[in-house]
């Protein structure tokens, strides 16, 4: 079983997957992470170096390269499933699960996160970030839904979550 968490920035694909993971019993890899180690640079590094077009190369060959694991959850970046085919891709080569989140939630929690990721760090929080996750979010909608489950974070009443059959807690 091969799992892909993806959505946009600050839904929670990394703090989620590593709980699925531990459920699991499987190993878990964030994909951002695996780039860096990969190139010995951060991902601000790589985008301020050699722009995002490179970057997006990197993170195309990474996610193949995920096909060395039968059995592991994968947290995805923001943009992963909406470069190349790579969300037709994933859903060939697993199972693709979308952590759908409001703007709203995801202002909150980006604020917070914003110096490590280039595509926000420079937007002011007065209203240069929610107007970018708006569109960002509107644009990258259609490559989302196309996920295989579809999980609505605020939505679901139940806790712990159950994603894919397993709870979460
Ligand atoms: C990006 C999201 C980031 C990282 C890069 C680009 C995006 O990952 O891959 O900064 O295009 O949304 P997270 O979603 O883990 O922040």
């Amino acid at each position: 079983m091969r799992i892909f968490l993806i959505g946009f920035m600050g839904c929670g694909k990394s703090y989620n997957g590593t709980r699925l993971a531990k459920v699991l019993n499987m190993p878990f890899v964030d994909l951002d992470n695996y780039i860096e180690e990969k190139a010995g640079k951060t991902i601000a590094e790589i985008f301020s170096e050699q722009g995002e077009e490179h970057f997006r190369k990197l993170e195309q060959q990474a996610l193949h390269q995920m096909t060395a694991f039968d059995n592991i959850v994968i947290s995805c970046g923001g943009g992963t499933p909406c470069f190349f085919d790579n969300m037709e891709w994933m859903n060939e080569n697993g199972d693709t699960v979308y952590l759908k989140c409001t703007p709203q939630t995801l202002e909150k929690r980006l604020v917070k996160g914003k110096a490590k990721r280039p595509l926000i760090k420079d937007l002011d929080e007065q209203n240069e970030l929610i107007n970018f996750i708006k569109s960002k979010l509107e644009k990258r909608e259609p490559f989302y839904s196309k996920a295989k489950t579809i999980f609505n974070t605020e939505s679901e009443q139940y806790e712990p979550w159950i994603i894919l059959g397993h709870k979460i807690s």
